[in-house]
């Protein structure tokens, strides 16, 4: 059987870690030849070298998306390269830690929205200009459920809205175009920048999987799930959308004013 992404051409920017390289690997598997892009150039490298180990088909490039010139001159070598893209994932990105405005230092708001909010924009829009002039591709933004509540992340949470309307915004721009522009919104998934932050102390898992539905973390794989569907030809009437991928994050919270999430009932055919 073919696979989800037969034939096509899909970029990733982060491609080197967590979500991105989740995305890319996925990608590969499922038939797409993949470009990894990253500032951590050996790290993409690797992620490149171990698809390619494998049955898939995947080549990596530098990239910093703070750089709109090489931005331009990256997506015109993947294309060059490895054809024209059908697919691109944005999901560079940097975490911060959870403080104050009175703590929040301007260089570290500057940095965070640099790299996701306006290198996204730059992605996507090198990216979906080129697919619009030919009539198709599907772009894929990895926003954040901290876009959709409030969080002491002062920073990060704004580009992480800022990323929903960007999406938003492209979809329209191009969907007569047949380019669809789509959202995925991660709960807290497990990846290194996670892992590094509960780490540091910065985040507590016991205190993320309480206030989720499902009572855990998500996985690097499940996002990968959800942006190669949406990078997919089963998605094609699926535009403009933030798919969230939570563990039911954004439901579970109002609960703790009852007593919390109920725990689980039966035994689950344990003996
Ligand atoms: N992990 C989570 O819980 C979580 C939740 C919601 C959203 N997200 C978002 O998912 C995306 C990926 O996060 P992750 O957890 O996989 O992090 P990660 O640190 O594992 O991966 C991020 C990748 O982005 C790359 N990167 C950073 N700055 C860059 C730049 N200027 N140019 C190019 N590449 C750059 C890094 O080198 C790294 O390979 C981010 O946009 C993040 O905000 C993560």
């Amino acid at each position: 059987m073919p696979g989800l992404l037969e034939g096509k051409i899909v970029a990733v920017t982060g491609g080197a870690s967590g979500i991105g390289e989740a995305a890319c690997r996925l990608a590969a598997a499922e038939g797409a030849s993949v470009a990894v892009l990253d500032i951590d150039e050996a790290r993409a490298d690797e992620v490149a070298a171990d698809i390619n180990a494998g049955s898939g088909t995947a080549k990596a490039w530098p990239l910093d998306v703070r750089d709109a010139d090489n931005i331009e001159s990256t997506i015109a070598a993947v294309e060059a390269d490895l054809g024209p893209l059908d697919g691109m994932v944005a999901s560079a990105g940097i975490l911060q830690v959870p403080r104050g405005p009175e703590h929040t230092d301007l260089e570290v708001y500057d940095a965070v929205t640099a790299v996701n909010q306006r290198g996204v924009y730059l992605s996507c829009a090198s990216a979906g200009k080129r697919m619009a002039v030919r009539g198709s591709g599907s772009i894929v933004t990895i926003a954040s459920i901290a876009g959709m509540r409030a969080m002491p992340l002062h920073a990060y949470s704004p580009t992480k809205a800022a990323v929903i309307s960007i999406t938003q915004n492209l979809a329209v721009e191009w969907g007569r175009s047949g380019v669809r522009v789509n959202a995925v919104a991660p709960g807290f998934t497990l990846t290194p920048a996670l892992q590094d932050a509960i780490d540091k102390g910065e985040r507590d898992p016991s205190t993320i999987s309480n206030n989720t539905a499902l009572g855990r973390l998500v996985t690097a794989a499940e996002i990968a799930d959800a942006v190669c569907f949406l990078l997919s030809d089963n998605a094609t009437a699926i535009t403009g959308i933030t798919l969230p991928v939570d563990a039911g994050w954004l439901v579970a919270p109002s609960w703790h004013t009852y007593g919390g999430p109920p725990g689980p009932r039966g035994n689950h055919g344990a003996a």
